[in-house]
């Protein structure tokens, strides 16, 4: 099969022109929205958008909105040409790689809050990063219009915010969360590892193995928050890693939890030197057991789509 050339595409205008034409000759629409710097982690939503979608399209911008004034947004990793030939490699029809001027005008007064599920976890220690992200994923679905959007669950709260979002504003796309890639250590993929020195990164699977140990407390019947939340700050501590937090919240509320029960998350994030990485496992928890589980969104009879 002759492999398809990827076009870069950077006014939102154009984007419309090329997926409108795909539409047209019906095709179904794929949507993977990214900062870049592309890794493994990146390319299994790519993957997965190929096979699911005949028409698939990647986005690239680092938002500046999501990011907080000390935050990394000026040495955030950039490669487009690099990022360019993987999409491509991967099947990827149209990359959009607006300049900010493309995306954000000076007039730009709306915003978008999502109630309640930013009160908690990264939304806690990054205010305003989630409207930022509602923001910038609103305008990007806006401007695709795609049938599915690819996430990954190493940004669970971002996923649960996201499909709310596209549920309360009746986006037409169905949202689609995707297991987090990790290295061989457990360490989830992300564009920050670059940051770490080697040292840093030796000590970075950690954060993994305080979400491991979590589990296995819980798998051995332990059921208090508190007792698990010390749990993954005791291994935390351990490797010298900050912590910001180590929390276990309902899965659908994003609240914190007062026993383990039901459908939960176990999030933490914690800095290295100047690096702050985040990670976290989902659990059912039963009478009959603990058992590693995806997010769950509410039905979309509304649209008709079945999970
Ligand atoms: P970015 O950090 O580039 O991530 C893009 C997508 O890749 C997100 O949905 C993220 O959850 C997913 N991802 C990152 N690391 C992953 C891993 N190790 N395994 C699986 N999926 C992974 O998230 C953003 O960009 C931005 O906030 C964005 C949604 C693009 C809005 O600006």
């Amino acid at each position: 099969m002759k492999r398809r050339r990827l076009v870069i595409v950077r006014d939102p205008a154009g984007v419309r022109d090329l997926v409108g034409a795909a539409r047209r000759s019906g095709r179904s629409i794929g949507f993977v929205p990214t900062m870049g710097a592309l890794h493994e982690g990146h390319m299994s939503l790519v993957r997965l958008g190929r096979e699911r979608a005949s028409y698939l399209v990647a986005s690239i911008f680092v938002n500046p909105k999501q990011f907080g004034p000390r935050e990394d947004y000026g040495r955030y990793p950039r490669d487009e040409a690099r990022d360019a030939a993987l999409l491509e490699d991967a099947g990827c029809d149209l990359l959009f790689a607006p300049s900010e001027r493309d995306i954000y005008s000076r007039d730009d007064r709306t915003r978008i809050s999502v109630g309640m599920l930013d009160e908690f976890l990264c939304g806690a220690s990054r205010p305003g990063h989630f409207d930022g992200v509602a923001l910038i994923v609103a305008k990007l679905l806006n401007i695709v219009q795609p049938d599915e959007a690819f996430f990954g669950q190493k940004d669970a709260q971002q996923a649960v915010i996201i499909q709310r979002m596209a549920a309360d504003l009746d986006f037409p796309v169905r949202i689609v969360v995707c297991p987090t890639v990790r290295e061989a250590d457990g360490l989830a993929m992300s564009s920050r590892n670059a940051y770490l020195s080697e040292s840093e990164r030796g000590r970075a699977a950690a954060l993994y193995e305080g979400l491991m140990e979590a589990r296995e407390a819980i798998r051995n019947g332990e059921r208090a928050p508190g007792a698990v939340k010390r749990i993954m700050v005791a291994r935390l501590t351990r490797s010298e890693l900050a912590v910001d937090y180590a929390e276990v919240v309902d899965a659908a509320t994003l609240r914190p939890v007062n026993g383990i029960d039901g459908l939960v998350l176990i999030a933490a994030a914690a800095r290295l030197g100047r690096t702050r990485l985040i990670d976290n496992i989902v659990l059912r928890v039963s009478p009959d057991g603990v058992e590693e589980a995806a997010l769950e969104f509410p039905e979309w009879s509304r649209y008709g789509w079945k999970r």
